[in-house]
């Protein structure tokens, strides 16, 4: 698949980089510093290009935003329009810019700000170092990454760039029941926990069930 990154930073470069691997075609944008996403791409090879946020949205079938909460707005200006493009939000509600209100979740906050964008959530509950360790274990040990979404054939698309990334998906649902998934760091969520596969469906029953999750797996 092509896949754009809009922020290639500590998420996003992983991102990138772990797609390379699992054989999909890169667009890196959205730097501060062009010559920093020119290296990335170098280092990450001859399936990796560089463009503006616009061309990353044009080239990718599916579009990866990972860029500072506070710079989204921005980063959605010069994206131009998601209409009908699977979009993967990595980005948590820290720092400044307009936040979601009382009772509402970041997803479903964010996708607001994406009208037409087919919108999904993932990548966002673990820290990148993690995340760049993590990727491509062996089968039993590999990581859940959640994902959650409205829409059902973006999350299965976006799925299976995930487990060719090295990771294991888990579906956690849509964007308006997904706080367990979000930050911050807290008992009774899985933002900020490890989780492998045979320990994630308790996690899913017990949301859909309005119990509290298990507890944290330790591994
Ligand atoms: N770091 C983590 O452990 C982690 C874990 C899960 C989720 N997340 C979330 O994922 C998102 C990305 O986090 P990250 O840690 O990957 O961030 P990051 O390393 O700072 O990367 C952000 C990218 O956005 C680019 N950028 C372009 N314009 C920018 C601007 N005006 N201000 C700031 N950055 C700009 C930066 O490029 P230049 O620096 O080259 O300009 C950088 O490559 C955040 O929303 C974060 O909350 C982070």
């Amino acid at each position: 698949m092509k896949i754009g990154v809009i922020g290639a930073g500590r998420i996003g470069g992983n991102c990138a980089r772990q797609a390379v691997k699992g054989g999909h075609e890169v667009m890196l944008s959205f730097s501060r510093d062009a010559d920093k996403l020119k290296a990335l791409a170098a280092e990450l090879g001859e399936r990796t290009s560089v463009g503006s946020p616009r061309e990353a949205v044009e080239f990718g079938e599916i579009v990866i935003l990972s860029v500072p909460w506070s710079a989204i707005h921005d980063a959605l200006e010069q994206a131009g329009s998601l209409e009908g493009k699977i979009v993967v939000d990595t980005t948590n509600q820290f720092g400044s810019g307009p936040m979601p209100a009382p009772g509402q979740t970041a997803a479903a906050f964010n996708a607001g700000r994406m009208p037409g964008a087919r919108y999904t959530k993932s990548f966002n509950t673990l820290t990148s170092g993690f995340q760049a360790e993590a990727a491509h274990r062996s089968d039993g040990e590999k990581v859940v990454q959640w994902v959650c979404g409205d829409d059902a054939e973006a999350k299965r698309q976006v799925s299976q760039l995930i487990e060719d990334m090295g990771y294991v998906p888990i579906d956690f649902g849509g964007t308006e029941t997904c706080e367990v998934m979000e930050a911050p760091r807290r008992d009774g969520a899985v933002y900020g926990e490890e989780y492998r596969a045979a320990d994630a469906q308790a996690v899913l029953d017990a949301v859909r069930e309005g119990r509290p999750i298990p507890p944290t797996p330790s591994y």
